[in-house]
């Protein structure tokens, strides 16, 4: 019996080589390749697998071209760039990576909280510059974290984790979401709901774990950030669309916010000329890149897809109806 047929779209780690290359017939793309549109369309036309980024759009011109498909993996949590609908319409199923990256990203957000409120990256370029010239009292004063109100954007596990980590800084937590979570998770997480707004109003830090939807598009638009603090700062390790970055860059230019840390981008990988100022720390998505995490995100990508050809339910379809009955 011939293995089933797989493209991934990148090397990945050896871990997760072990698990497809045991079931399936895979071609991986190596990774300093960055394969083209026109390359990804040409080498999935024969695959019943397709391994993907988010940087892969699976879209219907896509999925047209490969009649054999019967499964995309992205190796990622978020999906916007898959039409699921789409797959869903042919049969095909659709995962991502839930679970793995929660944490990990939560650290990052961190990161970036405490790099812009204490303004590491111009302390990092003054240090490694030579002009230096010594301890002084004014010198690059930042703002406390500590003791400071943390407002999270989408209450979903990273949302939460970010949560959780506040506690040791003492901080006061609000939280918005499309629903308020139930009361023993607030009261665990020491955390308060407020709707959109308020939440900008009182908070400090305002970090954002929401998916890119329809509905979370442009969600930060210029009028939300003249709601926040002049002294607050935004943080983003979601998805760059979720803000006007055009918006952004004027609150920034017009001192409404004090600044941002970003790891996502509208239009990735170009980055608004707007961004870069000394108040905003930048990072290139890079939110769940630790070795330990995209090691699991690679696997559980990799076993979606053998779960299926062992003729099992993939553990994280999208789209379960497409396996309903079957
Ligand atoms: C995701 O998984 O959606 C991240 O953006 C990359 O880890």
């Amino acid at each position: 019996m011939p293995k089933p047929r797989v493209l991934a779209t990148r090397a990945l780690f050896p871990e997760a080589r072990k698990i497809l290359d045991a079931a399936c017939d895979v071609e991986y793309i190596a990774t300093a390749e960055r394969p083209s549109r026109a390359d990804v369309l040409r080498r999935v036309k024969d695959k019943e697998a397709l391994i993907c980024l988010l940087t892969d759009k699976v879209n219907d011109e896509l999925l047209r071209n490969a009649p054999k498909l019967r499964i995309v993996s992205n190796v990622a949590v978020g999906f916007d760039n898959i039409d699921v609908p789409a797959c869903t319409k042919r049969g095909v199923v659709a995962t991502n990576t839930p679970g793995v990256l929660d944490e990990t990203t939560a650290d990052f957000a961190w990161t970036l909280m405490m790099a812009v409120a204490r303004r590491i990256g111009e302390g990092e370029a003054l240090a490694r510059s030579g002009k230096w010239t010594g301890w002084d009292l004014d010198q690059l004063v930042g703002a406390d974290v500590w003791d400071k109100t943390l407002g999270v954007v989408g209450f979903g596990r990273i949302g939460r984790a970010m949560a959780r980590r506040a506690s040791g800084f003492q901080m006061k937590v609000l939280y918005t979401d499309a629903q308020r979570v139930a009361e023993d998770v607030e009261q665990a997480l020491h955390a308060e709901f407020r709707d959109f707004d308020s939440l900008l109003a009182e908070s400090d830090y305002v970090s954002v774990h929401v998916p890119l939807t329809p509905e979370t598009q442009g969600m930060f638009s210029s009028p939300k950030f003249f709601r926040m603090k002049p002294t607050a700062f935004f943080i983003n390790t979601s998805r760059g669309a979720v803000v006007d970055e055009a918006g952004l860059v004027a609150a920034l230019e017009a001192g409404k916010i004090a600044g941002a840390g970003l790891d996502v981008y509208e239009n990735e990988p170009f980055i608004l000329p707007g961004l870069k100022r000394p108040n905003v720390v930048l990072a290139p998505h890079i939110a769940s890149a630790s070795l330990e995490t995209r090691t699991k995100m690679a696997c559980i990508a990799a076993e979606n897809v053998t779960a299926l050809f062992r003729g099992q339910r993939p553990p994280n379809m999208l789209n379960p109806e497409v396996l309903n009955g079957k």
